[in-house]
């Protein structure tokens, strides 16, 4: 558990974040450290009194000042709200943190369309549709932004059971590498983090649900042998949005404990092979000269 942030104090002063999605899990975590290190915040999404709540936390644990916006990431005029409220409350606003997300375990073949959508709409149209509105506020009143984007170690790979969040999540890294490279002249940069497992009560409830626990342990597959802690995803996006990450732009940065690389490399389940096989195993081996 790390207690201490990585980053020196003030050194978001001056920043005002936007975070979708900020009022739980993960974007609340990153919402807090963002404010210890000096930076204005602003937490948007649907639930209002989740986001109020939040807000009023936030404020009393680290004495910054949070603008709670109630928003659909899939309605444009809602995200415009979002970025108006707090220019006008903040003076700018000059971090967006595309965090806001949907998802479910399933078959593919029970989904109806409009599960797709739901998903699709909330992830891939949620994370254009703020990327375009702040990016055209910034290029039109040249603004220096930052957009980062939380995306997922399977975004990279597909993944079944969760096809309509691995293809919204594959969109969203393809708009972060192809704005890297167009809106770096405007001074925007974009980059993305896919985190492993990190527990959250949104994402906990619907993907690794209590009935199936026997079926799939996640720890099983990363090679710590442990979750990530909220703290640390929170100091790589304080440092991925501050500017001394000045000179990084479209990267996607895994925090996953070598889950995905682990789940890629075919012999390494050989991790259940106890030691004491193993004499036995390279006789028989070395046996067929
Ligand atoms: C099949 C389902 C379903 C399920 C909903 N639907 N849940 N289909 N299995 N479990 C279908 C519905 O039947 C409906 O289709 C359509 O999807 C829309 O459902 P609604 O309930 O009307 O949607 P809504 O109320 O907008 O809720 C959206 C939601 C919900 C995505 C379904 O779960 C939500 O609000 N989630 C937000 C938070 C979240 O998901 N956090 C987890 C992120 S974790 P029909 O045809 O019936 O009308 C994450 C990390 C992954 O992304 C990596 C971890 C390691
Ligand atoms: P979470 O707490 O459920 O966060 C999702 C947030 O999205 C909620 O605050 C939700 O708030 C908001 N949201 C959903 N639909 C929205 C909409 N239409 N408009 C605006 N906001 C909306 O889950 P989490 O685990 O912290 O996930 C945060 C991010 O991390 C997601 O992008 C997720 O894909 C990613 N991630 C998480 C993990 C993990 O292990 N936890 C792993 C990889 C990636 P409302 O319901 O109030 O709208």
């Amino acid at each position: 558990m790390i207690d201490k942030g990585m980053l020196k104090q003030n050194s978001l002063t001056g920043k005002t974040v936007v975070i979708t999605g900020g009022g739980t899990g993960l974007g609340k975590s990153m919402g807090q450290y963002f404010l210890e290190l000096g930076a204005n915040l602003v937490i948007a999404s649907r639930k209002e009194d989740i986001l109020n709540d939040t807000a009023k936390e936030l404020m009393e644990q680290t004495g910054g000042i949070v603008l709670p916006v109630a928003c659909d990431v899939r309605k444009y005029s809602e995200i415009e709200n979002v970025l108006s409220a707090g220019r006008e409350k903040f003076g700018e606003v000059n971090v967006l943190v595309n965090n806001a997300a949907g998802n479910f375990i399933s078959p593919t073949e029970r989904l109806s369309h409009k599960a797709f959508d739901v998903i699709t709409d909330i992830v891939l149209k949620g994370s254009y549709n703020a990327t375009l509105a702040f990016g055209k506020y910034w290029i039109k009143h040249q603004i220096k932004g930052t957009i980062l984007n939380i995306v997922t170690t399977y975004a990279e790979t597909g993944s079944g059971y969760v096809v309509p969040s691995a293809l919204s999540k594959a969109g969203v890294i393809a708009l972060t590498k192809s704005l890297a490279s167009e809106w770096a002249k405007y001074d925007i940069r974009s980059n993305a983090i896919a985190p492993g497992p990190f527990p959250t009560e949104g994402a906990w409830t619907r993907l690794f649900p209590d009935i199936i626990a026997d079926k799939i342990d996640p720890l099983k597959r990363i090679p710590l042998k442990r979750f990530g802690e909220h703290e640390e995803l929170a100091n790589l996006a304080a440092y991925l949005i501050s500017d001394f990450s000045s000179f990084i732009n479209g990267d996607i940065i895994t925090i996953d404990g070598g889950e995905s690389i682990y789940g890629a490399g075919e012999f390494n389940s050989l991790d259940n092979v106890p030691a004491e096989m193993w004499p036995q195993i390279e006789k028989m081996v070395r046996k067929k000269k």
